[in-house]
């Protein structure tokens, strides 16, 4: 197998990842640094696109970073860095504006959901060019491969058409991304509202498992979660949306095949599955959070960790961005 380039990247928005971000990403940015050559971004400035609590966002891309490193994220694997450390991330991103049309922007569903939310005129400017700083996190680091959830099609999307254009105006400068997005997984639904994705910003805490939580927490929220009509454990996405979530997560933890868990719990109820989706659950993300706590308490080496990373990350990054210049007609 050749070695790809690999990127990839997560806000630090919350206390704790969701079991959403693992099974759609981090699962994916965990197998795919063995045999490759992988760079994963806390993206700290996509972050300030929110609301801005600075003592708790100077927290979160802490505990980002121990979580990613608790459930596998090898520093000495991959490079593991943080957004802000590396202003080439900004300069890209003012070119990749100037490169991107208003109205492609203005297509972009997650912009359009999160300025619908809390009204169009207060959305901040920042959450209107994110896109196109995404795209310069992917093309700074000539990426092969980018593992995300399916929420992040259209993103990519967008990145591989900035870089094709410039490209073919400029000359051959950034490599052309594809999206490393898996059938299942790549989208998690919300336990309550199992027709929405799970996510950070909704509306129930109830139906988002957290890699934070502690195991009674997600244990009550998956016995508590919708139950749908009838009564037999079996995959079937529009008729039984909870249960086949629930049949995903199940299946996506414990390695079992679906089949062989319809099998498995053919004639039992629904009560029995969800104690055993609930068994699975608690004990994968049992160390992970034990491992994330322990490292927590030496910020220190976090931060050397971090700081390491991102000296790796600008060696790369720094050599792009002195091309796009140079390709641009910029004086160097
Ligand atoms: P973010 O921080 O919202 O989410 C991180 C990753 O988790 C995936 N994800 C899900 N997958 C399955 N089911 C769900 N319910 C679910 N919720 C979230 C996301 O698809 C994502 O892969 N814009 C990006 C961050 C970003 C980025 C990048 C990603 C910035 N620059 C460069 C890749 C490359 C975001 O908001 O992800």
């Amino acid at each position: 197998m050749t070695q790809k380039r690999v990127l990839s990247g997560i806000q630090p928005t919350s206390d704790s990842f969701h079991l959403g971000n693992y099974l759609g990403a981090l699962k994916q940015w965990v197998d795919l640094q063995s045999g490759n050559d992988a760079f994963y971004c806390i993206v700290d400035l996509h972050a300030l696109t929110g609301d801005i609590d600075p003592a708790l966002l100077r927290k979160r891309i802490l505990s980002s970073a121990a979580q990613l490193i608790a459930l596998g994220i090898s520093p000495e694997k991959s490079t593991l860095f943080v957004q802000s450390h590396v202003a080439e991330h900004n300069q890209l991103g003012w070119i990749m504006e100037c490169i991107a049309g208003f109205g492609e922007a203005n297509r972009m569903t997650q912009f359009k959901d999160k300025s619908a939310k809390g009204g169009a005129d207060t959305a901040r400017v920042g959450l209107f060019t994110y896109p196109m700083l995404q795209a310069a996190d992917i093309l700074l680091y000539q990426a092969d491969q980018v593992p995300v959830g399916e929420d992040q099609r259209q993103h990519i999307e967008l990145t591989r058409d900035l870089a094709i254009r410039f490209n073919t105006k400029f000359g051959d400068t950034f490599k052309i991304p594809e999206g490393y997005i898996l059938k299942s997984g790549s989208k998690i639904y919300d336990l309550q509202e199992p027709t929405n994705k799970m996510s950070k910003s909704a509306g129930s805490v109830a139906g988002v498992l957290e890699i934070m939580d502690t195991p009674e927490a997600n244990t009550k929220k998956i016995k508590s979660a919708t139950t749908d009509a009838g009564r037999e454990v079996t995959f079937d996405e529009k008729g039984k949306p909870g249960i086949s979530n629930l049949l995903t997560i199940h299946s996506a933890l414990s390695g079992k095949s679906v089949s062989d868990l319809e099998n498995e719990f053919a004639g039992k109820g629904y009560g029995d599955f969800k104690g055993a989706v609930a068994e699975v659950v608690v004990e994968y993300l049992r160390p992970i959070r034990t491992q994330a706590l322990k490292l927590l308490q030496d910020e220190a080496h976090l931060i050397k960790v971090l700081h390491d990373g991102a000296d790796k990350a600008r060696a790369v990054a720094s050599a792009t961005l002195a091309q796009t210049y140079k390709n641009l007609g910029l004086v160097l």
